[in-house]
């Protein structure tokens, strides 16, 4: 039994869920921008994700994470309040620097929306002009609508459906927030990478300084084993120490993209032996001996 207990969890969409982890120090520890490398069980895959909210006073921290693959399926159907993480560690990566920006847009969308939030308040607490600019396919995925609102001094919602706020991507929302306020400082996007992408492109003729969050594939989070590597300009980065913020026009978007897609087979074969009942790695259980000496907590 492990120490990182869930006291809450909600259910945004099919693909969508928040959990709450009681861990008092990391709550006391965290800020935005940083994220945790979490194992669901003994045999399982450590995988990063963003911290989207902490509370001090309650000793939590929340996730909010889109089931995409074997792992995040998996904790999807197992996480249930009283239940808890095998692992967790964190808070990791380098703190997004809130800047003395007096106007800011802070964008979210697809995985990017919860993780937006806690930069949107650390933006608004230091006196900036808020504009939160969030994107979804349709009016049923909207979530904290109302956590934003009580952040933000404008609120933008866009749908691809254009069943809620504006029609169109968030780049919509970023054009008209831009046509309404000439003197925007700096833009922090987080989302899938072809989003963080087109919210540089929609900047960089306006020369605002924009900031992305980088969701490399990370294994260890400790800058040793390099498979977060991401190019920066001339220089390449590892996400997961010098980062997960970086200057979103300086990043190779389209090599990021590459390596995302590195291993589509492998995780594709993991999510099929999952779905069919096949625990954990092959090579472990035909030799259980050894699985006990190799595993990594
Ligand atoms: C710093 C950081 C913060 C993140 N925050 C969140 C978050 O708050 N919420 C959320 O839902 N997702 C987040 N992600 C992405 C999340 O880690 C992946 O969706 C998850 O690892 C997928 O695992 P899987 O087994 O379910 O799917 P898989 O089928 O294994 O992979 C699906 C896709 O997820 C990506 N991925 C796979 N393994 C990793 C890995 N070890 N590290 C990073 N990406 C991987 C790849 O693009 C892959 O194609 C974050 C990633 C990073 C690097
Ligand atoms: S995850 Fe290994 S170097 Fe960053």
């Amino acid at each position: 039994m492990s120490n990182f207990e869930i006291v809450a969890r909600e259910d945004f969409s099919p693909v969508t869920y928040l959990l709450e982890i009681r861990h008092p120090l990391m709550a006391k520890a965290a800020k935005p921008g940083q994220f945790v490398i979490v194992m669901l069980d003994e045999s399982g895959e450590r995988i990063p994700l963003t911290i989207a909210d902490f509370d001090r006073e309650k000793g939590t921290i929340t996730l909010v994470i889109q089931a995409v693959g074997k792992t995040t399926r998996q904790m999807q159907q197992e996480c249930a309040v009283g239940t808890s993480l095998y692992a967790m560690v964190g808070p990791m990566g380098i703190p997004t620097s809130i800047s003395h920006a007096k106007k800011v847009i802070c964008v979210g969308g697809g995985l990017g929306v919860a993780p937006i939030y806690p930069q949107a308040r650390a933006f608004k607490e230091s006196g900036a002009y808020v504009i939160g600019v969030v994107g979804f396919r349709n009016k049923d995925l909207v979530f904290w609508e109302d956590k934003f609102r009580a952040v933000c001094d404008e609120f933008i919602i866009c749908t691809d459906d254009g069943s809620a706020g504006i029609k169109g991507l968030v780049t919509a929302g970023i054009a008209q927030a831009i046509a309404n306020h000439p003197d925007i400082d700096e833009v922090v996007a987080i989302g899938p990478v072809i989003m963080m992408k087109g919210c540089a492109d929609a900047t960089r003729p306006y020369g605002i300084k924009t900031m992305v969050s980088l969701n490399p594939v990370m294994v260890d989070g400790t800058g040793m084993c390099g498979g977060c590597r991401v190019k920066i300009g001339e220089q390449v980065k590892f996400a997961c120490v010098d980062g997960p913020d970086f200057d979103g026009h300086k990043v190779d978007f389209l090599d990021l993209m590459t390596r995302l897609r590195r291993y589509t087979k492998e995780e594709r074969m993991a999510l099929e032996h999952w779905e069919k009942g096949e625990k954990g790695c092959r090579l472990q259980t035909a030799n259980p001996a050894k699985a006990e000496t190799t595993a990594v907590k």
